[in-house]
């Protein structure tokens, strides 16, 4: 796979438009095994062949993820599910020619398993493999489309992760902030158990809100200082509510928490757009799905005249697409990486090892 750039003047400033061509026929296996997804993605050059993604349900009843089970359902399931993608996109392993895999950050049983495998299959097939940062994964999503121009801002809105991040250049970050509790998606889950919806709950709140009155409950929009995030308050109101008031009406609760989670998603990347005067922004991360957030945040880029990129709802929760196209994106720049690499809990996007 080869890539260019092609640089544009607009208004005196030039834009510089990533493209990634179709030159040399690249099949990447991209694997997913972080949390309690496991995925497995295949990419031919930038055409999608095969997308699956096997969401383990053994963590429902515990209301969230237990990682030892995560673990053990990645053992079960990442061969045949390989074997799967690979009869979807009418290609067999000996046709790979670059492995990639998530190595963090993660729960770090989930992610051995993946990382062996890949690790394993780099062995036996003797192909390069790259180790890649799950939220850069998700980041990479938003380059399935074509369009997006450097400098952007991405807001990830995930399980594990709320920031807002300046995006320079390719491989170039810098978390401009990120929540000081709770992840967004977390208060998603923790206000869905409150209220007796199933884990992950993002998906119920979405569902009960449209059935819910919008104004008939005030919880406070949080407000942390300068560009952080903290869900904490708003998860505790909403408990305190439940409890102060046991005949509460689920939709309301549903729809009022997610106006006002989404409300604070939104005051501060207004303040992020405003300060770095970035025109274009990303929205990455499982919260991202949500149909409301994709509506109010079209709401303000009319309003801020920025442009708006969100990825196709099946590429915003974890899936091997992202994992796939980040791994063969830095295997052009950086090439394979070592088969000493660690699985890792932690790795802010600012600190990507190019090994
Ligand atoms: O990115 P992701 O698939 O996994 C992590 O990297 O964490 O995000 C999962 C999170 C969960 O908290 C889930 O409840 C939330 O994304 N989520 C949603 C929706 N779909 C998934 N939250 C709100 N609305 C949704 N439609
Ligand atoms: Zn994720």
């Amino acid at each position: 796979m080869e890539r260019f750039f092609q640089s544009f003047m607009i208004d005196g400033n030039v834009l510089i438009i990533l493209f990634i061509c179709l030159q040399c026929d690249m099949i990447t296996l991209g694997i997913e095994t972080s949390c309690d997804e496991t995925a497995v993605g295949i990419l031919d050059d930038d055409t999608i062949l095969a997308n699956i993604v096997s969401s383990q349900v053994a963590h429902t009843k515990f209301g969230g993820v237990v990682p030892e089970l995560a673990a053990r359902n990645h053992i079960k399931v990442v061969v045949p599910l390989t074997k799967l993608a690979l009869e979807v996109a009418h290609r067999d392993l000996s046709d790979v020619d670059l492995i990639s895999v998530t190595r963090g950050p993660g729960l770090i049983g989930a992610l051995l398993v993946g990382l062996s495998y890949a690790k394993s299959l780099a062995i036996a097939l003797d192909r390069p493999f790259v180790a890649v940062n799950h939220l850069e994964g998700h980041i990479y999503a938003l380059h399935l489309d074509r369009g997006l121009q450097y400098p952007y801002l991405v807001l990830l809105a995930s399980g594990g992760h709320t920031e807002v991040v300046l995006v320079k250049d390719e491989f170039s970050y810098e978390t401009l902030g990120r929540t000081t509790d709770d992840a967004c998606g977390e208060a998603f889950d923790k206000v869905a158990k409150i209220i007796g919806f199933p884990y992950p709950g993002g998906p119920y709140i979405e569902n009960a809100a449209k059935s819910g009155v919008l104004g008939v409950i005030d919880f406070p929009v949080p407000k942390p200082k300068g560009l952080t995030f903290s869900y904490a308050g708003l998860k505790t109101a909403v408990l305190y509510f439940t409890r102060d008031n046991p005949d509460y009406k689920r939709d309301d609760i549903a729809a009022n928490f997610q106006e006002v989670a989404i409300e604070h998603l939104i005051q501060v990347v207004r303040k992020a757009i405003v300060s770095t005067k970035v025109r274009q922004l990303g929205i990455v991360g499982g919260v991202s799905a949500n149909k409301r957030l994709r509506e109010k945040f079209q709401g303000l880029a009319s309003d801020m005249g920025i442009m708006l990129h969100i990825p196709e709802l099946q590429y915003c929760t974890d899936n091997g697409i992202m994992i796939a196209l980040t791994g063969a994106c830095r295997y052009v720049k950086y090439g394979s990486s070592d088969l000493s690499i660690d699985a890792v809990a932690r790795e802010p996007l600012d600190d990507i090892p190019t090994v």
